[in-house]
């Protein structure tokens, strides 16, 4: 059994194939034909935090393959009356075939799959975001052709996307130049995890438009990720400088994509004429986290498909 806890979780090939699969999952999709191959399986969907994107791609995405979901947050479940984790797995999954949980600390995600009968995939922690970017891998694909080899640049804080970034990076042999502001770098030992390393694949930049030279695309994220409000104001003077605006992008490669995983505020990580510019690819990065966790769900529950 295959937990999706991490970006590294899984390796190069099997990316390869779900890249291959949620771009045939997809097809399917746009022409209307039907891809029952989850038919009578069920989700449980756990939110500690808020969520959109999250909510409505394994949503739709769990009932697009034939099976159904179940959805839980901290205030309406047992979770949040101090139920022990473990045994809120064990009965969960008992019950289900499949668990996506959003939550604060890694270690909590770790705990459930410890003691959970079915695979768990992470839907957001304080310390990464991997089903995120398996959609935003696949959506440099699908415009750009393959990432090995290429340039990401990540702006703006040292959060859960940055250390996903790190991973992938160095999973799939591309580069990833990093800026942030200082007290918010990304923590390499975090990301990589013990004994890991970046490999070379990871550099850090003090200036963000040094990161973004060259670079074949272009991501940022909100200054205060969820769990970190109370450092906002904090946070928005640290950050000012991390703006991804036009003269960001015009020193990336000329043909470079712009993303963000959403929610945005524009005027603070990204300008108006950024995110809703030529160069910005987001909303087919919103809909391919729909795409992309068909095929991982698909994959944990039936592995490699013909
Ligand atoms: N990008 C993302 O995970 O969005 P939500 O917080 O809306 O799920
Ligand atoms: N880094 C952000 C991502 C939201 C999808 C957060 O954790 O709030």
């Amino acid at each position: 059994m295959k937990h999706y806890l991490q970006f590294n979780d899984l390796n190069a090939d099997e990316y390869a194939y779900l890249f291959e699969r949620a771009a045939l999952i997809k097809k399917k999709f746009k022409a209307y034909e039907k891809h029952h191959t989850l038919a009578d399986r069920t989700l449980a969907m756990i939110f500690e935090k808020a969520s959109t994107r999250t909510r409505v791609s394994f949503e739709a995405g769990m009932y697009q393959l034939g099976g159904s979901v179940v959805h839980l947050t901290t205030g309406d479940s047992q979770l949040g009356r101090a139920e022990p984790i473990n045994d809120s797995a064990k009965v969960i999954s008992r019950m289900v075939d499949l668990v996506m949980i959003r939550t604060f600390e890694q270690t909590k995600i770790e705990d459930f799959a410890a003691d959970s009968r079915v695979p768990v995939i992470n839907g957001l922690t304080n310390e990464f975001h991997p089903c995120q970017i398996l959609a935003d891998i696949f959506t440099f694909i699908e415009h750009r052709g393959s990432i090995q080899g290429k340039t990401v640049a990540w702006v703006g804080d040292g959060n859960n996307m940055a250390n996903t970034w790190l991973q992938a990076a160095q999973l799939l042999g591309f580069k990833v130049h990093v800026s942030t502001p200082s007290g918010y770098e990304v923590d390499e030992k975090l990301a990589m995890g013990a004994g890991g390393t970046s490999a070379g694949s990871y550099q850090f930049f003090k200036n963000p438009l040094d990161a973004c030279r060259g670079a074949d695309l272009v991501t940022t994220d909100v200054w205060t990720s969820m769990g970190y409000e109370a450092e906002n104001e904090e946070r928005k003077k640290a950050f000012a400088d991390w703006c991804v605006d036009a003269e960001m992008m015009s020193v990336a490669q000329p043909g470079a994509l712009f993303m963000h995983c959403l929610p945005a505020h524009r005027g603070e990580e990204v300008e108006a004429d950024v995110i809703d510019g030529p160069q910005s690819v987001v909303w087919d990065e919103a809909e391919n986290r729909m795409h992309a966790q068909k095929a991982l769900m698909e994959y944990l529950l039936l592995g490699r498909q013909a």
